[in-house]
């Protein structure tokens, strides 16, 4: 806040309703009367004493000033600039700038019905004129992402959560390793929604740490079935692992590592069975996120970097945190084949991940020409439309029947 200091004697003005307003006040010293209207119809709304801020209302949404202001005894104010408003409420949350404006509004309207008697003219003049600081367009998205987070709430309870799955497959030889565990919301009200759309309200919230352990739990009772066929079906075969996408303010939960070790003892699967999806976002976080991924490898969960290539100072990551894995991002292997520096880029990440004993794992395969490249460049495991979209766990093991039947070699 600016140290500006300014003093007023007893009965001064500060400013007058119906203004424009430049800037708030901070009371230091001394008390300050809040009223409407003049003369005899003059109507004291509060007044109030030091640490209160006032003339912050025409300052956040650009209205005149909603009421007069006066020192009452010897007052020393200290003036709050607009910019150093704007720029807080700006750098927030848009649902808590919605909020703001929704509580001025009913502010000026309670104003209204106080003055009502004196100046009902001037008053429904200051509320028409107070504008929303944001579009009628962003209120509504904002009013949106209320609802959905309203609405996830509930969908947890309603149990209108799915997971779909997606083969991993070995590369070199067509089998299937894994699966990736990707969530989706069957809504009511909207339909199939895809994780990009609500996930990210989840991660704001703490939503994402319940939503988080269901896809656990969910995810890990699925691998146990998928792993009794795969035996059945390959008397000898390594046993599958399971992909599943972890954000950062889960790992921030305390609960988080005795959730994991209950559930994968009571599915009887192993710790390196599975496979716990980070991006390197995560990693920025600090360093709390840091040694609790720490701690789940310790424990013998395999970590797998995720989206690798699309943030910054992956390499330095790399060095500086074990992971178990790496991810390829699907934008690469989208233009490997029309770019030649990308296709120099992807080469170069595999070669690399090799060097240093971690397997690649290359996302977004879509054709047999892409799964070729990546076989070249002996890149460890793969996944894409090409071998199977995200599938119900239903769909997942016929595939894993089918894809016994038939070797996956599409390529050829
Ligand atoms: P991701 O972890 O990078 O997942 C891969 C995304 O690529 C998935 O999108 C998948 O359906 C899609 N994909 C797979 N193969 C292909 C392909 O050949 N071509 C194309 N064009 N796309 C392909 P999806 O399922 O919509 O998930 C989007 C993102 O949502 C995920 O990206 C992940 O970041 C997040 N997500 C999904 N499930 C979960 C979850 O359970 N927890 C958390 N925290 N995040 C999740
Ligand atoms: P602003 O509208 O900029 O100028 C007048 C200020 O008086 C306003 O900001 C608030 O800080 C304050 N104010 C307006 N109405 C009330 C009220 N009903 N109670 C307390 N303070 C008010
Ligand atoms: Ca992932
Ligand atoms: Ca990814």
């Amino acid at each position: 806040m600016s140290s500006q200091a300014r003093n007023f004697s007893h009965g001064e003005k500060i400013f007058t309703e119906g203004e424009a307003g430049s800037c708030a006040y901070l009371i230091e010293k001394g008390h300050i009367e809040i009223f409407i209207g003049h003369g005899d119809s003059e109507v004291v709304l509060t007044t109030l004493g030091p640490g209160e801020v006032f003339g912050e209302m025409s300052v956040i949404d650009g209205s005149p000033r909603s009421a007069s202001a006066r020192a009452h005894g010897q007052s020393e104010l200290v003036v709050i600039s607009a910019e150093t408003i704007s720029e807080r409420i700006d750098s927030s949350d848009p649902i808590v700038g919605l909020l703001i404006s929704t509580m001025l509004r009913r502010m000026r309207r309670s104003n209204q019905s106080v003055g009502g008697q004196v100046n009902v003219e001037e008053q429904s003049k200051l509320l028409l004129q107070s504008k929303s600081k944001i579009s009628p367009e962003a209120e509504e998205s904002v009013r949106d992402k209320m609802r959905m987070e309203s609405e996830l709430k509930q969908a947890l309870v309603n149990g209108e959560f799915i997971l779909h799955y997606q083969p991993i497959m070995d590369v070199q030889k067509g089998s299937v390793s894994g699966f990736e565990a990707l969530i989706r919301w069957q809504s009511p009200q909207r339909g199939l929604v895809r994780p990009d759309i609500f996930m990210s309200i989840a991660e704001e919230t703490s939503l994402i740490v319940p939503i988080g352990k269901w896809v656990i739990e969910e995810s890990i009772s699925a691998l146990k079935e998928l792993n009794k066929l795969h035996r059945s079906l390959h008397k000898d075969a390594e046993d599958l692992f399971m992909s599943i996408n972890i954000s950062g303010r889960q790992f921030h939960d305390q609960g988080f590592h005795s959730h994991l070790q209950k559930v994968i003892e009571s599915a009887e699967v192993e710790t390196s069975q599975i496979k716990l999806e980070v991006t390197e976002r995560i990693f920025m976080e600090g360093p709390a996120v840091v040694q609790s991924i720490r701690k789940c490898r310790d424990m013998g969960f395999h970590v797998a970097l995720d989206d690798f290539g699309t943030g910054y100072s992956s390499l330095s990551y790399l060095a500086q945190f074990q992971v178990d894995s790496l991810k390829v991002d699907q934008s690469f292997v989208r233009t490997m084949l029309e770019d030649d520096k990308t296709y120099v880029i992807t080469n170069s990440i595999i070669m690399m991940a090799n060097g240093l004993g971690i397997p690649v794992i290359a996302e977004g395969i879509e054709s047999g020409k892409e799964h070729q490249t990546l076989r070249s460049m002996d890149c460890r495991f793969g996944q894409g439309y090409l071998f199977s979209r995200p599938v119900p766990l239903k769909d997942a093991l016929d595939f894993l029947v089918s894809s016994t039947a038939q070797r996956i070699d599409l390529a050829m």
